[in-house]
């Protein structure tokens, strides 16, 4: 079963969300990180039913606009969200390599940010705010700092044990 068969979407949470945006398509990346923040994703189902409903936009100009961001995603998010920074910060005091230990214990798919059983997605961001901390890696909101391939991998290592 794909994703999109899973994932039930109220609509009429979705108006809602409009309305408090007015259903003003000035407010589209507003409108669309609040939906995200809800589904983890923006499912096709919605970004057909946004495109409609808002004056002056279509479900593939709102489409335009989401593969523009890469903070929007067309598929679900794993369970554990790893940011991995690759600033400039992060990336001169050892970043990559960081990544290439995340992705050598979470191989994922050509082409795919989250593991088929939906329990990591792995992207890169070039800036977490947290310079100070470099190289840093956040899982769901925690800010990981000074990470090396080693302790990253205990930590993967860590959240895999929770998940048995
Ligand atoms: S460059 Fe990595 S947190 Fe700023």
């Amino acid at each position: 079963m794909s994703a999109e068969t899973k994932t039930k979407i109220d609509f009429h949470q979705i108006d809602e969300i409009l309305e408090s945006f007015g259903y003003d398509k000035t407010n589209l990346i507003m409108i669309l990180q609040k939906i995200q923040s809800i589904y983890k994703y923006l499912p096709q189902d919605i970004i057909t039913y946004v495109g409609d409903k808002i004056e002056g936009l279509s479900p593939a100009s709102v489409y335009g606009v989401i593969t523009f961001y890469a903070q929007f995603s067309l598929e679900p998010k794993g369970k554990y969200e790893i940011k991995v920074c690759d600033g400039t910060a992060c990336h001169v005091r050892g970043s990559m390599p960081v990544l290439e230990e995340i992705k050598k214990k979470i191989p994922l798919e050509k082409g795919r940010m989250t593991t088929k059983d939906g329990l990591f997605s792995i992207e890169t961001v070039s800036c977490l705010g947290a310079c100070g901390l470099a190289p840093a890696v956040v899982i769901n909101d925690k800010v990981y700092p000074q990470m090396t391939p080693a302790a990253i991998s205990i930590i993967i290592d860590t959240l895999l044990k929770e998940d048995e």
